[in-house]
């Protein structure tokens, strides 16, 4: 029985893969420890309170007497990493953060991993520690180029990247010369329920919905390849279970899209919708769907972002035949959901856009 530590899960992943993994295991021990950060929001674990065997402790990654005194307090065998900071725009304006978190973060994790499992130089049977690292360590693909596989050169470009780059070579590390049980995933982009909205998809979502402009960098011609984060909790579920020790997965839906298209679709389910439905057009004044205006009316190309990566997309053929793993969405049906959770959870995301949200932590 897996008992966990779940950094990081007051996040958008973190968040669906606490719900996602609670749902499998009923009553199993599961602590979060989230710093609260500007992307961290406990509202996105509201409802778990009550469960048997949850628990919500705000605390730093960074912290070594707290990570130490919950995985002893506890006896929890696995550690499933998503604390760090996330967004590559904000890696550029301000890196120390990212090395600090993502970085020095991780290291004291492994720290007291390493000390909580190891004893005479035997490790915990059944113990992991999970590493949840992202596809843009590989760094950037040209157009035509094959997808990046297990096997692929480091490369990260961006301030983020260098920096979850340097945690998966800790992890490495610790694998390696203290034979830590490690896994590592590296996924593509996620979308999906509970994303903050500075991501592309919610922020032109929730634009969109005000009325405001829809910044597209460049000329929105770089590809993402994208991931309903559902499917990718799924994926992180296959590896903690059924994974191999020091061993590396990546986890990606092999669904490749330039952002202005996904821009461009995003803004016709909201012609669609709107069409159909006159409650949305009272509650969204300023949408221009409302006015029975096309939404991508409000696309506008803005300067690009500093050294932005051309396009990322994830070889996944390693997870699906050793483990089985197939995303269960497509982008449409995942896009649909996402528009629709949006709609659906309206205070989620104003609580965000007016700061209320943190006042409550
Ligand atoms: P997020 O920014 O939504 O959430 C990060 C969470 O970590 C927040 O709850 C924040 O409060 C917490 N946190 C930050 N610093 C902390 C610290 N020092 N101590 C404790 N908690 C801290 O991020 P996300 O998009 O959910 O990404 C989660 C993980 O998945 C990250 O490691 C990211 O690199 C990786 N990843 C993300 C994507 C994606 O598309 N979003 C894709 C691949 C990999
Ligand atoms: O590939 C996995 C990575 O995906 C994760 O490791 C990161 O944590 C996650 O943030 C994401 O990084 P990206 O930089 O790809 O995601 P973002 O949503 O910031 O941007 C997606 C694309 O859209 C990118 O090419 C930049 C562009 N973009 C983004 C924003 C926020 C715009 O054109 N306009 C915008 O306003």
């Amino acid at each position: 029985m897996r008992s966990l530590l779940v950094t990081g899960g007051a996040g958008f992943i973190g968040a669906n893969f606490v719900r996602h993994w609670l749902d499998g295991h009923p009553g199993g021990t599961l602590i979060v420890l989230d710093a609260l950060t500007y992307a961290g929001n406990e509202a996105s674990l509201t409802g778990l309170e009550g469960r048997r065997g949850y628990s919500f402790v705000r605390g730093d990654i960074g912290d070594e007497a707290l990570v130490d005194d919950l995985l002893g307090r506890h006896q929890l065998n696995t550690i499933v990493h998503f604390a760090a900071e996330s967004h590559v725009d904000r890696s550029i304006t301000g890196p120390d953060e990212f090395v600090r978190t993502n970085v020095v973060g991780t290291h004291v994790l492994l720290k007291c991993a390493r000390s909580a499992w190891q004893a005479n130089g035997t490790w915990l049977p059944g113990a992991r520690f999970h590493h949840v690292s992202t596809d843009e360590v590989y760094g950037s693909l040209r157009t035509g180029e094959p997808a990046f596989t297990e096997h692929s050169q480091y490369n990260p470009n961006s301030p983020y990247a260098a920096s979850k780059a340097g945690s998966d070579h800790l992890v490495r590390a610790y694998h390696h010369t203290y034979g830590m049980p490690v896994t590592t995933s590296h996924c593509s982009n996620n979308y999906g329920p509970y994303q903050f909205p500075e991501k592309l998809i919610p922020l032109m979502l929730v634009h969109a919905l005000s009325g405001e402009t829809l910044p597209v960098y460049g000329r929105g011609e770089n590809v993402r390849d994208w991931l309903f984060v559902e499917d990718h909790c799924r994926g992180l579920s296959l590896v903690i279970e059924h994974g191999r020790s020091g061993e590396r997965y990546n986890i990606g839906g092999n669904t490749e899209w330039r952002n202005i298209d996904i821009v461009r679709h995003l803004c016709a389910l909201l012609d669609e919708r709107f069409r159909a439905d006159a409650g949305l057009r009272a509650r969204y004044p300023r949408c221009p769907a409302s006015r029975g205006e096309k939404v991508e009316t409000l696309i506008r190309f803005v300067t690009d972002r500093p050294g932005h990566d051309w396009r990322y997309a994830l070889d996944a053929t390693k997870i699906r035949d050793q483990l089985g793993f197939r995303p269960a969405e497509t982008f449409a049906s995942g896009m649909a959901a996402t528009v629709q959770w949006y709609l659906d959870n309206e205070s989620w995301w104003r609580s965000i856009l007016d700061g209320s949200y943190r006042k409550r932590a």
